[in-house]
């Protein structure tokens, strides 16, 4: 079912009003407005994205004032609104008021109905196209994406392939170092995905002894072995409609994995002491943290199963690589941790930033956050100190730093940094970010000992 867009009608005749609707009722939604309160309150209600406004009304003289009041209110409330007035014939006076007013268009009376089909499905077509790149100017303003918080390139990478690949039902293979948000993606996938409304059931291959792995997968019929007094669906069956995620998949052993590519390839399950076999339809999303093909070299992963689960892989970024990420993440726990401790926490001091970019973290994000959650915890000043942190304070036996002058420096080189990240170390582009010359920038960065081309994403080194 299409449906049409809604265009709101506002006329004081009735039987212009019912001539127009039979006219277009056939492609848009109509809606239908006599006066001023009526119309304005169909507005706020409907936000048409097409407003049809008779700014020569014949009933009163007082109509044409009223118009343009509608015109600017429909303006003000929803300036994508896009709308056609109609006024007399060589009416100038009513043209350009109109105009003024924001109008899209203006038509002269009589209205011929094959112009006004062009001009409105004209306007829809600004209109979409307007909501779309607005839409996409809201995504990428936003420091988060589906509860992932990330700005840095090689995160917008991450959020670019779950857009693409979360409406495709395809499996998908999340690889990355511990912590860094492989669930979290995997979460993202099934929500943006056509199953989102069905469950999304995760199992962690890795933490279930192997003995128990196959019947919480499969499930078991009653009697199927000791101690199986009822019987129980596996999560595989749970997930029915829905997405499974199979976290550490690289920890199933080769027995299960043999039973597992079956599975893949039937869409079938076999219950443990069962004699039926049961179809499910779920869509499969697997992680690892470690590296399947060294694993598939040493025998340990059967190189069938890789295949039918890596359709797409989506590689997660340590949070090392992040760049500006770090402390926006660090922030954000902040704010998230303080105000669940109800700590009266400023936030962190500058060693505590400069402690936290300096830190190498190989637990990733969990790592961080923890650390985060800890040092709120423990703080007693209204700051969090690298000692809270439990990092090194990389200022110790710089006195200076308890200076206002060192403070402001190293926000200075924060931001610099920052500012650099931001621009792929294009020193120009970071100049007029910062809004200072290029010269004063460059002497930024020999007092901070800063290289632009660190910050270049196609060198890849550490950012920080
Ligand atoms: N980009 C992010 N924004 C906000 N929180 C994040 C982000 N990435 C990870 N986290 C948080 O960090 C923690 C670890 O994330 P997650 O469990 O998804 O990592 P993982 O890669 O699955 O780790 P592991 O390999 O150890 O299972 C979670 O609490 C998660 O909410
Ligand atoms: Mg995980």
């Amino acid at each position: 079912m299409t449906t049409h867009p809604t265009l709101l009608l506002i006329d004081d005749e009735a039987v212009t009003r019912s001539e127009m609707t039979s006219a277009l009722a056939s492609n848009y939604e109509i809606l239908e407005a006599s006066g001023r309160a009526n119309a304005l309150s169909q507005i706020r209600l409907v936000m048409p994205p097409l407003v049809l406004l008779n700014l020569d009304p014949s009933s009163n003289v007082e109509g044409t004032a009223e118009g343009l009041i509608i015109l600017r209110e429909t303006v003000q409330l929803n300036p994508m609104t896009k709308v056609i007035v109609m006024v007399g014939s060589n009416d100038r006076t009513k043209a350009a008021a109109a105009m003024e007013g924001g109008a899209y268009d203006i038509l002269e009376k009589p209205v011929q109905l094959d112009v006004l089909k062009v001009v409105l499905q004209r306007a829809m077509y600004l209109f979409n196209l307007e909501r779309e790149s607005r839409a996409v100017r809201e995504e990428v303003s936003g420091t988060e994406f589906q509860g992932l918080v990330g700005t840095s390139k090689p995160m917008q990478e991450v959020f670019g392939m779950i857009r693409r690949v979360g409406p495709a039902d395809v499996p998908i293979l999340i690889t990355g170092e511990s912590g860094t948000g492989k669930e979290l993606v995997a979460r993202a996938i099934h929500r943006l995905s056509g199953r989102k409304d069905a469950p999304f059931v995760a199992i962690n291959c890795g933490a279930i002894p192997e003995t128990l792995l196959e019947s919480e997968l499969f499930g078991y019929e009653k009697g199927a072995f000791t101690g199986a007094v009822q019987q129980r669906k596996g999560r595989i069956e749970s997930a029915q409609g829905g997405t499974l995620f199979l976290d550490e998949i690289g920890d199933i052993p080769l027995s299960l994995q043999v039973k597992l590519l079956r599975f893949l390839q039937e869409h079938e399950v076999h219950r443990l002491g069962g004699r039926h076999k049961i179809s499910v339809d779920v869509r499969v999303l697997a992680a690892t943290n470690i590296d399947l093909q060294e694993a598939i070299n040493s025998g340990r992963f059967r190189e069938d199963l890789f295949y039918r689960l890596c359709v797409v892989g989506i590689p997660v970024p340590s949070l090392k690589t992040r760049g500006s990420d770090i402390t926006l993440l660090a922030k954000q726990f902040f704010a998230k941790f303080a105000e669940a401790h109800k700590k009266p926490l400023k936030g962190f001091t500058s060693q505590g930033i400069e402690a936290i970019l300096a830190h190498n973290w190989p637990g990733n994000v969990r790592e961080l956050e923890n650390r985060v959650k800890r040092a709120v915890v423990m703080a007693e000043g209204k700051y969090i100190t690298p000692a809270n942190l439990e990092l090194k304070d990389l200022s110790s036996g710089h006195s200076d730093v308890t200076t206002l002058r060192g403070a402001r420096d190293l926000r200075e080189k924060e931001l610099v940094r920052i500012i650099l990240d931001k621009v792929d170390g294009n020193v120009s582009k970071a100049a007029i970010e910062l809004g200072i010359s290029r010269p004063t920038l460059y002497q930024l960065l020999s007092r901070y000992r800063l290289r632009p081309s660190k910050f270049d994403a196609e060198h890849g080194e550490r950012r920080v």
